[in-house]
């Protein structure tokens, strides 16, 4: 989506070539597409990390010092020690709907606006949810291994037997946007669909995502497959623990597309092992990308590496958006996804 149809009129305007104003310089702190630049250069002075190595807060530092926005991801920390060592930043403009990585408060601070890029991603997260769902309940990973393996002597008839998705109920923790997209997904395997949510949905859509709303509690004990799309921030950090995995039923699935940290690695691989939870599907972790090596050794789980947004058409949507963001946030207009609103009073 283009939001600005020319340039703004101070870039281009009738000064002869000696006294144009320099575009503004920006950091895009990630690969992206070719496209993604080409667009970006239109306006901007563009430091492109096309190396893609992962800057940090140092790198941040050394390479926002003279930059007036940035493009960046989840993994770009923007503390406050970044944001402060960066004077002319006036943007940040993630290419994620997360912005745990942002330091909002610091920020708004120093009048720096934050944007992320809601809803183009809703759809094929949702997806990959449900690749998950289904990989942990039909034990794809570990089945695939083990025929690659070449163990597979011959057809048996109780042989990798696993748990039906089809007319069983689904509970979704979090019901934003993707947690909607997922229900919805659930009406062909005609399953049962309840939710957790801080604040219940308008009657009308809860309908339409035919999704009942359950106290907290109710949801673990009574899912069979447990879909997590909370967005990560301190007070979600192990909202499920050792003591929430023990609600859950034995024959249970947990699956997680939201963020590293809502989960904790450690119990979570504690009932795996015991077989006191059926399977999980996992694309986020604490402390990514390394993973707790209790993961490794266990085959009742689906193991996948961050890539809930991940097709080419979303990856470009999400970038095209985050360069909306950065576009109009630099030419003096209200960027459409700000995270900060009070940095404009
Ligand atoms: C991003 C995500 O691709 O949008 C999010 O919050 O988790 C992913 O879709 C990833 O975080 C990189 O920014």
């Amino acid at each position: 989506m283009v939001l600005l149809s020319a340039s703004p009129a101070f870039w281009y305007g009738p000064l002869p070539m000696n006294t144009l104003p320099a575009k503004p310089r920006i950091l895009v702190a990630r690969r992206v597409f070719p496209e993604v630049l080409e667009r970006l250069r239109q306006y901007f002075e563009v430091d492109a990390n096309q190396d893609d190595a992962i800057l940090g807060i140092e790198g941040l530092k050394a390479r926002l010092a003279d930059k007036a926005g940035a493009l960046t991801a989840a993994t770009d920390p923007l503390t406050a020690e970044v944001i402060a060592a960066a004077p002319a930043l006036k943007a940040v403009c993630n290419f994620a709907v997360g912005y745990n990585n942002i330091d909002l408060a610091a920020c708004t601070g120093a009048g720096v606006m934050a944007t992320n890029t809601p809803g183009v991603l809703d759809d094929t997260t949702a997806d990959l949810a449900w690749a998950l769902l289904m990989a942990s309940a039909r034990r794809l990973p570990a089945a695939e291994r083990w025929l690659r393996n070449g163990d597979w002597k011959g057809w048996e008839f109780v042989q990798w037997l696993g748990s039906d998705v089809h007319h069983a109920t689904l509970g979704i923790l979090g019901m934003g946007r993707i947690g909607q997209t997922v229900a919805r997904r659930a009406l062909g395997f005609e399953m049962e669909v309840i939710y957790h949510n801080r604040s219940r949905l308008q009657a009308e859509r809860e309908a339409d995502c035919r999704a009942r709303w359950v106290d907290k509690q109710t949801l673990l004990r009574e899912s069979d497959f447990l879909v997590l799309l909370l967005p990560y921030s301190p007070a979600t950090h192990h909202t499920v623990g050792a003591a929430e995995l023990a609600l859950m039923k034995p024959t249970a699935h947990l699956i997680n597309v939201a963020r590293g940290g809502i989960v904790d690695d450690a119990a979570l691989i504690a009932v795996l092992r015991e077989r006191r939870l059926a399977g999980a599907g996992l694309d986020v972790f604490e402390g990514e990308p390394r993973l707790n090596p209790g993961f490794l050794e266990l085959d009742n789980v689906a193991l996948t590496p961050h890539i809930g947004s991940s097709s080419r058409a979303t990856r470009m949507a999400m970038a095209m958006r985050a360069a909306d963001n950065l576009i109009a946030a630099l030419s003096g207009q209200r960027p459409p996804n700000l995270l900060n609103p009070d940095v404009l009073r």
